[in-house]
């Protein structure tokens, strides 16, 4: 089956989208802390969890092929191109760093509130950046380059691998996360 590499750009603008729910969900984390509050670590663990194994473990990997393909084939329309591998190598750990200290917190570690904030405010602006510089830039380039040439990009190996939140029904690490996002649009 001849699968266009165009259904692979919508399913990362589809994982922006949630990526995104789950960004703002994480930011009313911090303005809890922010006032001073706890917030609730659980859906924090939840939150990171989900970031490490689905952003970093298959939406990521999918755009580093993408990216290489346009690298390879159109080194034209790569001129000036950003590092998006090692962009998210960073994410990945600045991601897992985080976790870390949520887990560290709910084991009944002393993390510093400050600290807390200050991590927390630098990833979601991190990698809020990030998708907002993929959708204006390295997005646009592989549109340009599968309008050219649909077939350009080698998708045999690609395979659609659900979203653990926003495609299962059923879901039992991610339980409170499902609860708390937004009613659907
Ligand atoms: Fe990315
Ligand atoms: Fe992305």
């Amino acid at each position: 089956m001849d699968v266009d590499a165009r259904e692979l750009m919508t399913e990362l603008r589809e994982d922006h989208r949630n990526m995104a729910i789950v960004l703002d969900l994480l930011e009313t984390l911090v303005d809890e802390m922010e006032a001073g509050r706890d917030p609730d670590f659980e859906l924090f663990d939840e939150i990171m969890r989900y970031m490490t194994v689905y952003p970093d473990a298959v939406h990521h990997p999918k755009e580093d092929v993408v990216y290489e393909q346009l690298r390879e084939k159109r080194p034209d329309l790569s001129e000036g191109l950003d590092d998006v591998p090692g962009d998210h190598r960073d994410i990945a750990r600045l991601g897992s760093l985080l976790r870390d200290e949520v887990e560290a917190i709910n084991a009944g570690a002393a993390v510093r509130r400050d600290k807390m904030i200050e991590d927390t405010g630098a990833y979601i602006q991190r990698l809020r950046g990030h998708m907002r510089w993929e959708e204006d830039d390295l997005f646009q380039r592989i549109d340009k380059m599968l309008d050219a040439e649909p077939h350009q990009v080698d998708v045999s190996e690609w395979q659609h691998i659900k979203d653990p939140v926003f495609e299962l029904e059923i879901e039992a690490g991610f339980r409170r996360l499902m609860q708390s996002l937004p009613p659907a649009a």
